[in-house]
């Protein structure tokens, strides 16, 4: 497509949480990377983003908490706009759907479509709680799934098997607010005519982004458009969100799916008088950068939405990426299984870009992947330290060493097929790396990048200058060769900087500031030149330009994991979280006789394996002496304990527990263990080392 202005958008992250880097691999981190590579190409550039700020995930909790919805978003927005900011992401504004300009924005929206007569107006019998006195929407209200029987689905969508549900089809269903059994009541909605644009939608994503669209983003359209398309309700019963622009809608508001997206309009207002410019010229390619929950929303309703409002620009792509999973398991706030932005910014201070490195260079791009802190690890000390830091400092201390620290000259007499060869590769960098974003394809960019550095790391192997410097019979040809070599390892140096500057803008800037250059030599346009440090031009000292990561730093981030999902896990899931809440401690049983409790045959023993159970995350697998046998015991401890911990621990067994299949490993016993209030577990064991196998009473 030619067009002359680029208007990029974040999916507005709900102000109900932190963000986690889930969200950042997502959306935020690939929009960051594009607009920064747009605007290094100083193309036109808006980069759109903003808290989203209404709908019920809101409400809700702002009612477990006790607090009003207003508090909630000002507590959260707060935090995700920093966090953004901490981790570099360079939107050109962070708006917030509770803004007067969003509000009428949306509102006049509504009334375009209304006025045209567009709406259908439906009265309906719909699930009300009478102990609250309210409708129940969406999330509002719970039950259990049709489809795969998980007791707490909700309203719109059951997050166990991913259906997209009405309330009608949720089996007992119960109010998220009070549990109380619903009743139905008569209300009135507005719904959008999402049929009629069946095959206006049709044309424009089957026929004409077929081969444009991310596959996984082009599939699930598809689906949607086979399935056919139904009005969907534009409007809530609820006190908080949009109220409906009517005289006879007291107590509605606009659906939250409606405003946030116009939600992208009045962030562009807000930011510039010629927003129009961005929305409404041809000329401009719009892109929206989501997660994968989000693409119909997106691809589907929203375009329909512009379309019957007219005047606005439609996405041009839609680059959603899959989900990110944590250590194996799919990221899941209720049981706090995610890595949060504040939190990393805290733990590891300056090292935004080591996260930025192992995000984009582990992209969810086309399938959901996982993020473990031992890969994050090995990225950054094996890649990011060991090829791109390395190369950098080798160049730094060499042409220090050899070259009495500034940049030397190029000898075209004695330059070599080596030289050439870096030459070329130098100029075929940059139209790799451009191509590779230019299709969003981030992860093969970065790559590319890195690759570069990796050749700088051969050139300098190859030539040696090191060793050149060592016979001083042949000083001057040599010093020569040296030269040109150094030469060379700095201007790419130099573009190392512009191509990383979009995906590590912080190191970018360091590495001009050792360079002495200033920013402006990232523009995209220098990106291949080897004349970007004049000659005999004095660098700073060499420094490093990453650090290692530690295994006790990374083993830190895993038992955090651990103890958050353990701390969440042992509270109640439906209880409100207040800090006078008293530690839950599991109730007293009742009493029991001697007989009863001579039943147990308990009985020392020390674990000598232990292995992870494939495919279960809590179980251990563990093989305990017993004395006079081995025995297998499976544990679900595997959240708590690493395995080769545990290796050596004299426990207190269970021996005569019935035998239990357990993924197809028979269990034979079981071992003890306290459970503290906040879910941690410790082993009962004999205080002093007992004989494997004696009796416990
Ligand atoms: N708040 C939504 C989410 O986090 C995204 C809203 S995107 C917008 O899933 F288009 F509606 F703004
Ligand atoms: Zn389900």
């Amino acid at each position: 497509m030619n067009y002359n202005r680029l208007l990029v958008t974040a999916a507005l992250p709900y102000a109900n949480g932190p963000v986690h880097i889930g969200h950042l691999a997502g959306c935020y981190l690939p929009a960051d990377i594009y607009t920064r590579y747009q605007r290094a190409q100083k193309r036109d550039i808006k980069f759109i983003c903003g808290s989203d700020e209404h709908g019920v995930p809101i409400t809700i909790r702002a009612m477990r908490e006790g607090i009003t919805p207003q508090d909630v978003v000002d507590k959260y927005n707060a935090i995700i706009r920093d966090s953004f900011a901490g981790m570099g992401i360079s939107c050109d504004i962070y708006s917030r759907t509770s803004n007067p300009t969003h509000r009428e924005t949306s509102q006049a929206f509504f009334k375009k479509l209304y006025d045209d007569g567009l709406f259908e107006e439906r009265e309906s019998e719909q699930y009300y709680d009478a102990e609250k006195d309210v409708f129940l929407a969406d999330r509002y209200i719970i039950g259990t799934c049709p489809n795969c029987g998980n007791p707490n689905a909700y309203g719109d969508q059951c997050e166990k098997c991913g259906t997209s549900l009405s309330p009608e089809q949720l089996i007992e269903p119960r109010s998220a607010l009070s549990n109380a059994k619903p009743v139905k009541r008569m209300t009135k909605h507005w719904y959008f005519p999402l049929n009629k644009y069946e095959d206006f939608l049709k044309e424009w994503i089957v026929e004409g982004k077929k081969d444009e669209w991310k596959a996984n983003v082009y599939g699930q359209c598809k689906s949607w458009l086979d399935s056919g398309l139904h009005p969907r309700a534009m409007t809530r019963d609820s006190n908080w969100g949009v109220p409906v622009p009517l005289p006879d809608a007291k107590g509605k508001v606009l659906y939250v799916w409606f405003d946030a997206p116009i939600g992208y309009i009045s962030a562009t207002k807000e930011l510039t008088p010629q927003w129009a410019d961005y929305w409404c010229k041809e000329d401009t390619k719009l892109v929206h950068f989501i997660g994968k929950d989000n693409i119909v929303f997106h691809c589907i309703i929203f375009p329909a939405m512009l379309k019957a409002h007219g005047g606005y620009v439609l996405p041009d792509n839609v680059p959603a990426n899959e989900f990110l999973n944590i250590e194996g398991e799919k990221v899941s706030t209720s049981r706090n299984w995610a890595v949060w932005v504040d939190e990393y910014i805290k733990d590891f201070p300056d090292q935004q870009d080591a996260l930025r490195y192992v995000l984009c260079a582990n992209a969810p791009e086309n399938k959901d992947n996982d993020f473990t802190w031992k890969d994050f690890q090995d990225r950054v000390n094996n890649e990011l330290s060991a090829v791109l830091g390395n190369f950098e400092n080798r160049a730094f201390v060499l042409m220090h060493k050899l070259c009495k620290g500034r940049v030397p000259a190029l000898h075209a007499d004695v330059q070599n097929e080596l030289d050439n060869a870096l030459i070329e590769d130098i100029k075929a960098a940059k139209t790799k790396v451009e191509t590779a974003l230019e299709a969003y394809r981030f992860r093969e960019a970065l790559a590319e990048v890195i690759d570069l550095a990796r050749k700088g790391n051969k050139y300098l192997q190859d030539n040696a200058p090191w060793t050149l410097a060592k016979t001083p019979e042949l000083q001057v040809e040599n010093q020569k060769r040296i030269d040109n070599c150094l030469h060379l390892c700095l201007q790419l140096n130099a573009n190392l900087a512009i191509l990383l500057n979009p995906f590590l803008p912080f190191t970018a800037n360091k590495m001009c500031k050792k360079m002495k250059v200033v920013e402006r030599m990232l523009e995209w346009e220098n990106a291949g030149r080897i004349d970007l440090l004049k000659v005999n031009y004095p660098l700073l000292a060499p420094e490093l330009l990453f650090r290692k990561i530690e295994d006790t730093e990374v083993e830190a981030q895993v038992q955090k994991l651990k103890d958050n999902l353990a701390k969440a896990t042992s509270q109640k899931v439906e209880a409100p979280k207040t800090e006078t809440q008293a530690a839950p401690v599991a109730e007293a049983k009742g009493v029991i006789t001697y007989d009863d409790f001579a039943k147990i045959d308990l009985r020392a023993g020390t674990i000598t394996k232990a292995e992870k159970v494939e495919k279960a995350d809590k179980l251990l697998k563990l093989e305990v002496d017993m004395g006079t046998e081995v025995r297998t015991i499976v544990s679900g401890i595997a959240m708590h304990f690493a395995p080769e911990d545990i290796v050596g621990k004299q426990v207190t067994v269970v021996a005569n527990l019935a035998p239990r299949k357990m993924r197809g490993i028979e269990s034979n016993g079981m071992i003890l263990m306290a459970q503290n209030a906040d879910g941690k577990l410790i082993f009962v064991s004999p205080l002093e080392t007992a004989d494997n196998g004696s009796e416990v009473k």
